[in-house]
Formats: structure tokens, sequence, C-alpha cells
């Protein structure tokens, strides 16, 4: 065969090749630990959803929740080894990541929802989804779940009620802070394990949203709640650096469009849920609601407070200030 024709069939062979490279569907695996019913399931599924529309053949997002696929200490892992593209665990896992994230965990910092989403659409939020780059990891966006509450089996009205009782935390050195500060015992523990350590008296209570409490049945377990509002559950919806920066440009803009919608709806759903799940325990009647007087919501903020100083050093006094400046 003449030089030439061979040389056209190289050709024509290789083009070929990167097409098909190129219309190959670039598959983005989501994986999470909370029930699809939450926030943040609803969310992955809806921008599950919005990526089939929007970029039908470019881009597909298969959902794994309820910890399926993997718990939130596995899945960052995973993320680094591209074995799952995207998750979004609560900002008090980062730890071995960044000490910066820790800043969403200070007691009584975030005064409500509002203050959150103050804080993380401002310029100071904003930076800090970049705050782990040099790890290998990339935020795109803050999803909340909402203000977390207090139980055990027995009333917790002031902080000498905690004393000794073995609470589960997410692994947060900032948690462990706070609980130790009421003289209290803190276990870091994986979600899925919660309900289990509770029915079974390995902990004595936890700390979370009224979405999760639910969720996860933990009203079921615990005989006493205290509508505490003491600190924010925040997960910050993640994906590798390497992934990112591995996508085509236009994908990468419209993905980003796509997850700043998506974004929206879970913030609502997060707000919506934080209501109706508080009224359908209370409706249970499975369960006592404790509601604080403001002198006793008062006795637990100053207890907890002295936390700030101790990370002030890793979060950044800037950064407090600026949530501060969200109202307090
Ligand atoms: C927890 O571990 O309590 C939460 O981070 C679970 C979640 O994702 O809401």
């Amino acid at each position: 065969m003449p030089l030439i024709r061979i040389f056209a069939a190289l050709v024509i062979c290789s083009l070929a090749f990167s097409q098909s490279l190129m219309a190959k569907e670039i598959v983005i695996k989501f994986s999470h630990v909370t029930t699809e019913k939450t926030p943040k399931g609803k969310a992955a599924k809806y921008l599950q959803e919005l990526v089939a529309q929007r970029l039908k053949g470019k881009v597909r997002i298969d959902v794994y929740p309820n910890s399926q696929l993997y718990n939130d200490k596995e899945v960052l892992k995973a993320l680094l080894l591209n074995d799952v593209q995207m998750a979004a665990p609560s900002l008090s896992k980062f730890g071995k990541f960044t000490k910066k994230w820790g800043l969403f965990d200070l007691p009584f910092l975030f005064k409500d929802d509002n203050a959150v989403a103050c804080f993380t659409n401002g310029p100071k939020g904003q930076a800090l989804l970049n705050a782990a780059n040099n790890k290998g990891l990339q935020g795109l966006g803050y999803w909340l779940n909402g203000m977390k509450q207090l139980s055990a089996n027995k009333p917790l009205i002031v902080p000498d009620d905690a004393k000794g009782e073995k609470f589960r935390i997410m692994s947060s050195d900032v948690l462990e802070a706070q609980f130790k500060a009421v003289n209290a015992n803190p276990q870091k523990m994986s979600f899925s394990e919660v309900y289990n350590a509770l029915s079974t008296g390995v902990i004595d209570g936890q700390e979370n949203t009224w979405s999760n409490i639910r969720t996860k049945k933990f009203f079921e377990v615990q005989s006493d709640f205290t509508e505490s509002n003491h600190g924010v559950l925040e997960y910050i919806l993640v994906t590798s650096t390497e992934f990112w920066n591995s996508l085509p440009k236009d994908i990468q803009t419209e993905l980003a469009a796509i997850i700043k919608e998506a974004t929206l709806k879970e913030t609502q759903w997060a707000l919506e849920a934080a209501q109706a799940d508080k009224e359908f325990i209370i409706a249970s009647g499975r369960t006592k609601i404790h509601t604080l007087t403001n002198d006793q919501a008062a006795l637990w903020a100053t207890a907890m407070k002295p936390v700030w100083k101790q990370f002030e050093g890793n979060v950044g006094k800037d950064n407090i200030d600026a949530v501060i400046q969200c109202g307090q």
C-alpha cells in the first residue's frame, strides 16, 4: 500500500478514536449517608435529574444514598481515588483535610439558618470552598441541613445535666471540645452506627437536626430532646480537584450552573424539613421535647463558647468575625 494511503488510514483511525473518547458519557457517582427523604437525599436526586435533562448523553449522575456505598470517612478517600466523584458530607468531617471548616462546628456561633446563608453566600464563605484544594478536594457549594438539637435519656435543661453522659459526635475535634466544655463524654462515631448505639446504650445521647432525628428514628430511642439550636449541621458538596479540572470547560460551566440551582432547592427543602420533622416528632408522642428559657439557653452558651478561643487559630478570627456580622 502506498505510504500516503497508510498515512490517511492512520489519520482516520485516530480521528474516530478521539471522537469516540469525546462522545463518552462522563459518569459521576454521588455517594452520601442520609436517606432519600432528607434535604440532601432529595437534592442529590434533583441534581441527577437536572443533569439528565441538560447534559444528556454527556454526563450522568448515579446516586448512592444511605451509606450504601461508603460512610463519610471512607468516601473522602474514595473521592481522591476517583472511585466516586461527588459527596456531600457534613463540614465536621474534614479535619484531616482542613482545620478551617471547623468554623461551622463552633457552638452558638451561627445564630440561625439565615446567619448560615449570610456567611456562606458572602466573600469569606465563598473563599472557604477552596480551603481543601491543597489536599485534592474542591468544594462546589454549601448544602444546609439545619440547627442541631441535643438528646439523651434524661432531660438536658442546664449544662450540668450533660455531665458524664456519653454523646455521639461526628469526627470533629471542635465538637469533642464542645461536649468536654460541659463535662460530658464525647464519642466519635459514624452516622450509620448511631441508632444501634443509642438503642443498646453504648452511648447515652447525641446531637443532630430534626431531619436526621426523624429519618434515622433517633426519637424512638431517646426519652428527652432539648430544642437547643446550639450549632449548625452544614454540608459541603465536594469533588476532587483532579476530577473537576479534568472536565471539559463547557461541561464544567453547565454543571456549576446546575449545582447552583440544586443548591437553592436544597436550602428550601432543609428549611421545610426542620419545621415538618420537628412537628412529626412532637405528634408521634414517642419522646419529650424541652424548650429552654432564655436564661437556660444562656447557661449552655456561656459554658460552650470558650471553645471559640481554643479553635480561633485553626478556623481564623476573620471568619468568626464575619459570621458574627451576620447576626448574633
Ligand atoms: C452525621 O453524621 O450526623 C451527619 O453528618 C449525617 C448527615 O450527613 O446528615
